[in-house]
Formats: structure tokens, sequence, C-alpha cells
């Protein structure tokens, strides 16, 4: 049987990746490709669901797209792309959007969430309706499965739905995807407060893999602990213990079982140095190889054109099955 295809996409609003991005979304990329048909893409049109300066949105693209290849997704065996770049995306979104209700719309809670601060009459219409453009980057390549957080459940099942709509109105044309809980994808928490998911939107507990050796090792070794001594993983009553041996843990391949041998009798300190020495071994060699993606520009946008052509390729063949169902 054909490996099963799986789809996903990061957004490119970020500057470098922190930490919880790398260990909570991008490695598990990279380790989908050996054993999935994978499809990755930098989801600018997502991005613009508020506000971009054109410049800093332009380079943000270019600057994940070369984190996610330095990270080590293999532009052979993954097709890598800027979503923008395949129109399809655009085209079979305004389908599903007219085969959506408002109602089943307006019940996405991402939206509530994400519209709170500025009002929803602030908020762009592209905000309200993003779920749906993200059903059909989905539904496009006819992904078998989609890999998932808690918070992209209810995205998941609209797609699901939608597909199946489609499919009984219009005949059999989609694949319904199914949820991929990814195991042992670490959450990682904020540095300075542990009670909270690492994120760059908070820059004083995160790990930015574009950062400083220095800098990033001070993070570490001022990350806080508890009042205890004993290292142990107990993520409730020591979240930010545990939280240093699950980033050491999944730098070293270690699990944590054997990792909290290695401390008895040893405080805090020395687990935080070999966090911080850890990370500092990837983060070295991943910065330099961003860097030389970086200057090379043409390099960068002949593997951005090749990715959207492969995903392309697909692309086109589902729209025009769709367009004829439909009618067109
Ligand atoms: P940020 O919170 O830094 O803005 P995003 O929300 O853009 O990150 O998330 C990009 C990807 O990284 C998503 O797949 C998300 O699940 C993952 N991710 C982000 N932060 C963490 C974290 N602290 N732990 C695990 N995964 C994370
Ligand atoms: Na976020």
């Amino acid at each position: 049987a054909a490996a099963p295809r799986v789809l996903s996409g990061i957004q490119p609003t970020a500057g470098s990746f922190q930490l919880g991005n790398y260990l909570g979304a991008v490695k598990q990329w990279v380790a989908m490709q050996d054993d999935h048909d994978a499809f990755y893409c930098v989801v600018d049109l997502h991005a613009i669901t508020v506000e971009q300066d054109p410049k800093e949105l332009h380079a943000n693209t270019l600057l994940a797209y070369a984190q996610l290849l330095a990270a080590g997704v293999d532009p052979d065996r993954a097709t890598l792309f800027v979503q923008s770049q395949v129109p399809e995306h655009a085209q079979l979104g305004w389908v599903m959007q007219c085969i959506t209700g408002f109602g089943e719309a307006n019940r996405m809670t991402q939206f509530k969430d994400k519209s709170a601060r500025g009002g929803s009459d602030h908020a762009s219409v592209g905000l309200f309706t993003y779920p749906i453009l993200q059903v059909a980057d989905i539904l496009i390549y006819q992904a078998d499965a989609v890999p998932v957080g808690e918070d992209q459940r209810q995205h998941l099942e609209l797609t699901r739905d939608l597909a199946q709509r489609f499919n009984s109105r219009y005949g059999t044309t989609f694949t319904v995807p199914q949820p991929f809980i990814v195991k042992d994808t670490a959450k990682i928490l904020d540095l300075q407060d542990p009670t909270a998911k690492m994120s760059k939107s908070l820059p004083h507990g995160a790990v930015f893999l574009l950062d400083d050796p220095k800098v990033i090792a001070k993070r570490l070794k001022s990350a806080v602990t508890d009042s205890e001594t004993e290292v142990r993983f107990d993520p409730d009553t020591k979240p930010g213990v545990s939280n240093l041996l699950t980033i050491l843990g999944a730098f070293t391949g270690r699990d944590v079982e054997s990792l909290v041998l290695d401390y008895d009798g040893k405080g805090y300190g020395a687990l935080k140095g070999d966090a911080a020495e850890a990370v500092v071994a990837f983060a070295q060699p991943f910065a330099a190889r961003v860097a030389e993606l970086q200057a090379d520009p043409a390099e960068l946008t002949r593997l951005m054109g090749a990715g959207a052509a492969k995903a392309q390729a697909v692309a086109s063949t589902t729209l025009a099955t769709v367009y004829e169902r439909m009618g067109f």
C-alpha cells in the first residue's frame, strides 16, 4: 500500500522558531517524512488574516522555509511549499465556504478566542473563515491524516464534515481525513512561568533557536524551577523541572526515567547546565544552516518553486474534479 498522506502547515509569522515549535511540531514533521507521503506548507495565506507588513511577511516566509529545511525537512522526501504559490488552496477554499453553514462556521471557538482582544467588529472576515481555508488545505491533497493538537480538533471535525457533505452531494471526491495523534509530542512550557506553554508571544520565557548560544544557555540556566532540590519527573507538582527533563530528553534521545537517575544527589544546576548544552548543540548547527540557506535566496526560491510544482500537480487534479462535479 502507498504510504499514508499527511498534510501539515506552519505560519510564517515567527521570526526564529522557538523551542516549542521545533519539539512540538517540526521534529515530528522530520520524523514523519520517512513513512508518510508528507505535504508540508508555510501557510502565508493564513498569516494575512491579521494585518501584515508585506516586506516582513516575505522575509518571514523565506525564513520559515529555511528553518524547516535546516531542521531536516528533506524536499526530496517531503513536498515542502508555500501555500500562496498553489492557488488551488484559495480556489477550493471558496467552494468549501459555499457549502459551510454560517452557524457552523460561527461555532468555531478559535475565532472567539482570537478576536476577543480587538472585538469581532475589528477582526477580518478572513479570520472568521480561516478554518474553512484550512479545510481546503487538507482536502486539496486528499490527505489521509492530519497531525493535530487539541486546539485543532474542532477544525479537523469540520474538515471531515465538509468532505462528507461534498461527497454525498456531488459524488465521492474527497478522502475523509483521520486525526493523527502524534505520540510523544512534547508540550514545552515557558521557562519563566512553567504553568504556561512556551510561545513566541511570551518572549521572556521562550528559547529562540536562532539566538546567540550564550543567550540560549542563559535562558535555560535561569529557568524557574521550585523550592525543592530533588530532580523528579512530575509535571503536576514540578512543572519547571519536568519541562527541563523533557527538553533534555528530546535533544539527547534519552527517556526521562533514565535521565532522572543521572541526577540522583545532584541539584537543579546540573540539570539546567546539561539542558543548556543539549539545546545549544542543536541550535548552533541549525542556525549555521539557516544562515547558509539565507545567503543563497536564489536557491531558496528554486526549492520553493519545485515544492509548489509538486504540490500543484496533486492540487490541480483535485480541483479539476471538484469543478467538474459542481457543473463548472
Ligand atoms: P507560538 O505559540 O510560538 O506562536 P504557534 O502557535 O505558531 O507558536 O505554533 C506553531 C506550531 O508549534 C504548532 O504546531 C504548535 O502546536 C507548536 N507549538 C508551539 N508552541 C509549542 C509548545 N510550547 N510546545 C509544543 N508545541 C508547540
Ligand atoms: Na500561538
